[in-house]
């Protein structure tokens, strides 16, 4: 049993305390270990937009969203893919078109249901336009599963030649067809369907769903129907535990007509209003997150066990901190950024091939605010700094490998992880989750000394990139490598700050030691390459 030890209080007025985290050295192997994750997708960080809001984070084909461009193509620079994006959620299922719409999407907000989106949503022929602004994204487009009326359907029919159209020339990722069914009959207060609406049930209705879009298909984009094009994520469950069982669903012929090339699930560590939520408890806390990935590595385990999901990887196709957008104070915090790095990075090394972190005009866990509002300001958003530093870690050519590996570390409020490349060690990444509330901080900062024990390396000193802010509670003045992506500098575009440290090298000792200290709250990566 390790027990932190704090160097004493007269120490820490002078020089900032030191935490040391153990004495034994976490040995790092040199080609990728037996317990690395299966080779991420390119790209791994990528986003899910709220359907009613794409127009906002997109703009249109007169007014593209530059700033939202911009931050994309950051992550798609530092990554090697620019980000893909899953156009969905649960204003998907409540979209109908409307032909003669002027503007992208009309909503109404109905507050029984939500103050955040509408539940009363029309989307006219432009909201297409929104597809056509970001260029070297792909994209996925929800379908409206849950309205099921003549009118619905008929809308739904309406809308394929116009996603078709948009998203032909190797803009689409892949379709989708309704979000989150295992709630559909328990939702309030307004469910979607039956109670006792089974596994069998939705089976059925998916495949006559998604077979009645391919017809459409055929006719509209025939290219777009051909058995390789013709793909889905699916099926998008909100979780396991649900009205609707994942294993169960796959066995009662989820993939009978072999068209889903991602199995899709979605996940969030906790609700926003749901007591005892705190950042440390629920979102800085690494023995947290293994719980909760943990029940997607089952469940990736047992349907693969089962040979029901053959060559169909599994991601998280909508995530992030908080169900009900986010909790203000929390979600948008740079501690829920370190979150987001540790989730991610861990989700990486259990096989979860790619997560899309979903985003919507004024939700608290935002990583950026595309457009100025009444409650929002424009920006760039703390969240986002920390999709940067796992965009950093995942970084390869398009065509390369890149597993990561999670290395058990003894304190909860540590992750590490090294990322191999084409099998080779190229990184090391360390968050350290130890909350430090800068603006109620009585002391100066104090540091946690990790040490790794690396492979026969043939470099010296190996360069450090730091992720950095004040503290867990700041929502400015966060940097990366002392880089900024704030709007008000450069509108997006990486600025270098001057008041930040950078260019710092870490020198491996001779029997291959290195020894790092984060300041509490904060993130590093160590590059080998
Ligand atoms: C395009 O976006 C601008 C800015 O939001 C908006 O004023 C305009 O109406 C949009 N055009 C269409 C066709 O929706
Ligand atoms: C927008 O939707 C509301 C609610 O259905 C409707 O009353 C209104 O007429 C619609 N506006 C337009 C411009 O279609
Ligand atoms: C509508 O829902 C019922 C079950 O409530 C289902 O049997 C049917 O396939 C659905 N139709 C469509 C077009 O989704
Ligand atoms: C971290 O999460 C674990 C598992 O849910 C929990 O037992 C533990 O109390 C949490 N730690 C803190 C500091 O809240
Ligand atoms: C793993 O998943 C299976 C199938 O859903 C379930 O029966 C089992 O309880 C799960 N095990 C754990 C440890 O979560
Ligand atoms: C940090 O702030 C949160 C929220 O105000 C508070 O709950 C927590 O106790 C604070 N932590 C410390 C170490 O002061
Ligand atoms: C961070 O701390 C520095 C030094 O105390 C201070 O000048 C700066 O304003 C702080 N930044 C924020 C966003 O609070
Ligand atoms: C560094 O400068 C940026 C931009 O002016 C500011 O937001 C941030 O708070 C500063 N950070 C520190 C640690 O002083």
């Amino acid at each position: 049993m390790f027990v932190p030890l704090l160097l004493s209080a007269a120490v820490a007025a002078a020089v900032p305390t030191v935490i040391e985290r153990d004495s034994s050295p976490v040995s790092v192997a040199k080609d990728a270990p037996d317990t690395a994750g299966a080779a991420i997708l390119r790209p791994f960080v990528s986003f899910s937009i709220e359907l009613a809001f794409f127009p906002d984070y997109a703009g249109n084909l007169s007014k593209p969203n530059r700033f939202s461009n911009q931050l994309l193509d950051n992550l798609g620079d530092l990554q090697g893919v620019k980000p893909y994006l899953r156009v969905g959620g649960n204003t998907q299922d409540f979209a109908l078109y409307d032909p003669a719409l002027k503007t992208s999407v009309n909503g109404t907000i109905v507050p029984a249901v939500s103050m955040d989106y509408p539940y009363i949503l029309y989307i006219g022929p432009s909201f297409f336009e929104s597809y056509l602004t970001l260029p070297g994204s792909k994209f996925s487009h929800g379908f409206n599963m849950a309205k099921n009326t003549t009118a619905a359907k008929n809308s739904l029919l309406a809308t394929v030649p116009l996603a078709c159209k948009a998203l032909k020339d190797g803009k689409l990722m892949h379709w989708e067809f309704g979000n989150e069914p295992d709630l559909y009959s328990t939702t309030t207060p307004y469910p979607v369907r039956p109670a006792g609406w089974s596994e069998q049930d939705y089976v059925n209705n998916w495949l006559s769903g998604t077979e009645m879009i391919r017809r459409k298909l055929a006719q509209s984009c025939p290219e777009m129907a051909s058995d390789e094009m013709f793909k889905f994520l699916a099926p998008s469950f909100a979780g396991i535990g649900n009205s609707l069982d994942p294993v169960k669903t796959w066995e009662d012929g989820l993939d009978s007509d072999k068209d889903i090339a991602l199995n899709s699930m979605h996940n969030y560590m906790g609700g926003a209003n749901q007591p005892g939520v705190t950042l440390q408890k629920t979102l800085m806390n690494h023995t947290k997150i293994v719980e909760v990935v943990a029940q997607h590595a089952n469940l990736s385990r047992v349907l693969s066990e089962k040979g029901l999901t053959k060559d169909i990887p599994y991601i998280l196709g909508e995530m992030n901190s908080l169900y009900n957008e986010g909790k203000p104070g929390l979600s948008n915090s740079f501690g829920a950024a370190l979150w987001g790095v540790d989730f991610n990075l861990y989700c990486a090394s259990q096989s979860i091939r790619r997560t899309h972190m979903h985003q919507g005009t004024d939700y608290r866990y935002a990583s950026w605010q595309p457009v100025q509002t009444s409650k929002t300001t424009i920006g760039t958003k703390a969240p986002y700094y920390g999709n940067v530093m796992v965009a950093a870690m995942m970084r390869g050519e398009a065509d390369s490998s890149v597993q990561v590996v999670n290395l058990p570390m003894p304190s909860e409020t540590d992750g590490a992880y090294a990322a191999y490349v084409d099998g080779k060690l190229a990184r090391i990444a360390v968050i350290n989750m130890q909350e430090f509330n800068y603006s109620t901080a009585a002391e100066s900062r104090p540091s946690a000394k990790y040490t790794f024990q690396l492979p026969d390396v043939s470099a010296r000193s190996l360069s450090l990139q730091r992720l950095m802010a004040n503290g867990s509670d700041a929502i400015t003045g966060i940097s990366w490598d002392g880089w900024s992506y704030n709007y008000n500098l450069k509108a997006g575009a990486p600025v270098r700050l001057d008041n930040v440290t950078i260019g710092e090298t870490v020198s491996v000792g001779s029997k291959g030691e290195v020894e790092l200290e984060l300041p509490l709250s904060s993130g590093a990566i160590l590059n080998f390459l």
